[in-house]
């Protein structure tokens, strides 16, 4: 199966220090999930997606607004990888006590019908002590809607810049099974989930069933 792991920020100022703590904590996750499920490692692949690698327009305007011959083609390739996944991990900052609007923005450039019928697993962090929990919450949210189901298990990082070099890898005298364990709750979902839907989808077609919004919305509502 194939994960995409969205990494939340695209801040490379300071003041705090690190800039981009997001970087670190992404590459930490694609660490676990590679380290956890390498047994697989011929089934699985886990692909980061960093939002300074997606130029967007200054002016939003969502992949399905184009007509499909003018689509930008980063914005294409992008809506290809999403199609095609399996499942994903969001990984998100918390700014003012929400979800990070560089990840809002990549992820509304996109329709639902891309990301449904899978789950999604939250990975927040932040610089200080709370670990992005509160973005958390209205990620559950904002993930629901888009379809990607959030799995119940969630990682939060507080003081990320303490637990993770650069590279992603745990700083001397962390305790890796700890933390193992801690990312491997939410992962363990994440890849039961996608296991199951990926099963599903191929048994039955969610959208030979369910409408998909295209053209108006009374397509996807009942009234
Ligand atoms: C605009 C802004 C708002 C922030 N708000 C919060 C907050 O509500 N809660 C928190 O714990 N940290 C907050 N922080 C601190 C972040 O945890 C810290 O800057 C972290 O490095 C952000 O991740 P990033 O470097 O990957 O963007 C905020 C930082 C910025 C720039």
């Amino acid at each position: 199966m194939k994960f995409l792991v969205f990494l939340g920020s695209v801040r490379n100022s300071t003041p705090p220090r690190p800039a981009r703590l997001g970087e670190r904590v992404a590459l930490a996750c694609l660490q676990q999930l590679q380290a956890r499920f390498n047994a697989h490692a011929e089934e699985h692949s886990f692909e980061l997606i960093d939002p300074l690698d997606y130029p967007l327009e200054p002016v939003f305007k969502p992949h399905f607004a184009y007509s499909k011959r003018q689509v930008p083609p980063l914005l294409d390739a992008l809506a290809e990888k999403i199609r095609s996944a399996d499942g994903y991990v969001m990984v998100s900052p918390e700014y003012n006590h929400s979800m990070s609007p560089a990840l809002a923005n990549l992820l509304n450039h996109f329709g639902s019908s891309l990301f449904s019928y899978k789950p999604s697993a939250i990975v927040t962090y932040s610089a200080g002590q709370w670990g992005g929990m509160r973005a958390a919450v209205g990620m559950r949210t904002f993930l629901s809607e888009l379809g990607c189901l959030p799995v119940s298990a969630m990682v939060h990082l507080p003081k990320a810049q303490e637990v993770f070099a650069e590279d992603g890898s745990l700083m001397a005298g962390e305790d890796s099974e700890r933390w193992q364990d801690y990312f491997g709750r939410t992962f363990d979902q994440l890849m039961w989930w996608a296991d199951a839907t990926h099963k599903q989808r191929q048994q039955v077609d969610p959208n030979s069933q369910i409408g998909v919004f295209s053209r108006s919305p009374s397509e996807r509502n009942i009234l």
